[in-house]
């Protein structure tokens, strides 16, 4: 069962890889206005959600104990990005404040993740 857990928090982490990755190269066209949301950045959050739901389970059925709370925050955050990258996937421009706060989010839930012991 380890095994298995240490594979999905692999591919949480892929998912982040995506998500943030995707919002990084966008930095540069975030100062000049033209960002977009990728579908890097979607597929990502996607992977988060289906990784991170199935790593609740498995820590369950394992009998390891998971911060319920934590997880809570943690999903809601990623609901909110979820919403708004799908939302707004075929615009061509993003409103830079909507841009910049799906990076925000998704750093904010990375220090959540780690530091929330
Ligand atoms: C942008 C969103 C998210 C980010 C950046 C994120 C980040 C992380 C990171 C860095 C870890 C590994 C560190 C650790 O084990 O504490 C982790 C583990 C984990 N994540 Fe996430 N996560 C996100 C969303 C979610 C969601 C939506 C769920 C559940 C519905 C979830 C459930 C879990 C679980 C169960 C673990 C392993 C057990 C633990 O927390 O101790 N994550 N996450």
């Amino acid at each position: 069962m380890d095994v298995l857990i240490n594979v999905f928090v692999a591919l949480h982490i892929i998912g982040i890889g995506s998500l943030l990755g995707g919002f990084l190269t966008q930095m540069k066209a975030l100062g000049a206005g033209t960002a977009r949301f990728s579908p890097a950045m979607l597929h990502g959050a996607l992977t988060m959600l289906i990784t991170g739901v199935a790593l609740v389970g498995l820590n369950q059925a394992d009998d390891q104990a998971v911060n319920n709370v934590k997880i809570g925050v943690k999903l809601a955050v990623l609901v909110v990005i979820l919403a708004l990258v799908y939302v707004k996937r075929d615009d061509e421009k993003a409103d830079k404040g909507l841009f910049a706060a799906v990076g925000g989010l998704t750093v904010a839930n990375i220090f959540i993740a780690t530091l929330w012991t």
